[in-house]
Formats: structure tokens, sequence, C-alpha cells
């Protein structure tokens, strides 16, 4: 992989925004695969000041989220359904239609991660997949022990992963159980990978994914595996690499 360490997040962003622009481009219609959490709103950010200011049109820009809880109604406000659309679709100005989200819905969740590989291979695959990485070592929600070669599908999220998602709700018992999650094996079909983490708190878990072994027990690892990967972190996030 190739690492780029940078000042903060929002220098990330800068990066993360401009490598979108590049792609756009050359695609405009590109598809793009979005990560929720804390550690992607710098880049999403710059993204829409950029949008904004050179006139970019994105109307045609396609999305598919990483993933989704499961039994949480899409309207909650910490639905990713609902995040996607407060972080990225509104302030980038992205075509609602465009951009989709695994479907949590309880009433059709065993067909909804066939769906959503099909919907994927559809709109020809992904160009540029943004990931973050949990402290467990995941990305998406592809906790620890998760095949390598796994497709969307529905997966029990860890305690530590429930515990470090708390802070978007009122309290741990709100949090949901379960969730559905592009698989490792969809997020290394992506053509470019874009991992990006911030703070000590990740030093671990990207020294284990950059430099450790190819483990289901570190899924981040999967990286190695995939031809075109840059891995964008600050100071404390690579303060573990050799
Ligand atoms: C989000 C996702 C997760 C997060 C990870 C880090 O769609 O799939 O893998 O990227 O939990 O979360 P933050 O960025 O909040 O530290």
């Amino acid at each position: 992989a190739e690492i780029v360490i940078v000042e903060n997040a929002d220098a990330a962003g800068e990066l993360v925004s401009d490598a979108i622009l590049s792609l756009v481009t050359r695609k405009p219609d590109a598809v793009l695969g979005l990560a929720t959490g804390s550690t992607p709103l710098p880049s999403y950010r710059a993204l829409a000041a950029k949008v904004e200011s050179r006139a970019v049109d994105v109307t045609r820009i396609r999305g598919f989220a990483l993933d989704e809880y499961v039994g949480l109604p899409v309207e909650h406000p910490e639905s990713y359904r609902s995040v996607i659309t407060k972080e990225v679709v509104e302030p980038v100005g992205l075509t609602p239609e465009l951009v989709q989200v695994p479907n949590g819905d309880l009433a059709t969740i065993q067909t909804a991660g066939d769906d959503y590989e099909a919907a994927i291979v559809e709109a020809g695959g992904i160009d540029l997949q943004i990931l973050g990485i949990g402290r467990t070592g995941h990305v998406g929600f592809n906790e620890p022990g998760s095949s390598l070669a796994s497709l969307t599908r529905t997966k029990t999220l860890t305690e530590q992963t429930r515990r470090d998602n708390a802070r978007f709700f009122d309290s741990i018992d709100e949090v949901p159980v379960y969730c559905i999650t592009q698989g490792l094996g969809t997020i290394l079909r992506a053509r470019h990978l874009v991992l990006l983490a911030f703070g000590e708190a990740k030093a671990d878990v990207i020294a284990a994914a950059v430099e450790g072994p190819v483990t289901a027990s570190q899924p981040g690892s999967i990286i190695q595996l995939h031809p075109h990967t840059t891995v964008i972190v600050d100071e404390g996030a690579a303060s573990k690499l050799v």
C-alpha cells in the first residue's frame, strides 16, 4: 500500500476530495464507496466545498455505503441512510436516487445482501472505496473472524464496536446488535481503496493492517491483498508503523 502521513484529518480531506474530483473529471458517473463514522467527515466537507466553489457536476455520481444497522428504522437520525443523506448526499449535492445504502429492514433482510451485491455489479463496480477502521480492526462492519471472501451479509457487532458507537446514541442499549455490511470480498473488488485513520487509538490496527499478517483476525489486513490501496494517516495513527 501507499502510505501518506498527513498533519490532520482536514489535510487528509484535501487529498481525498482531490482524488474524488479527479476521478469524477475522468468519469462523471463514477461509483464511490462511502464509509460512515467520524473519520471521513472532513473529507466529505472538503468535497462539498470544492464542488460548490468549482461548480463541478456531481449529479451523475453513484454511491454505495459500506454498511447499515439492522432493525433501526431507516428514518432514525443515526441510521446510516440518514447519516449518508445528511453528511454526503445533501452537502455535496449528489442525486439521492443514485446513492444506495444496504437495507437493514428486517422484513427483507434475507435477500438484502444479495440485492446489494447485484446493485454494485449492475453499477459496474465501485471505483473508489473510502474506508475507516474500527478499534477491533473492522473495515465496514466486518468484525474479526469475517471471511476474507465474504460478500454483503448480516453480522453481529462486537461489544467494543457497540461501545465505540454509543456516542451517537443516548445509551449503549440503543445501539443495534446486528448490521448488514459489504463483505471483505466486496471491498476487495473496488478498484481503489482509500483507508483513513487518525489518532493514536487507531495505531495498533493500522500497524496490523499495513504490516501484520493477512488474517481474518485483523480484517483491515485485506488491504495487503489489493493492488491499489492508499492509506492516509496522521502521526498518531502511524505511530506503531515500523
Ligand atoms: C463505517 C464503518 C466502520 C467505521 C469504523 C471507524 O461505515 O464501516 O468501519 O469506519 O468503525 O469509525 P470512526 O470513523 O467513527 O472511528
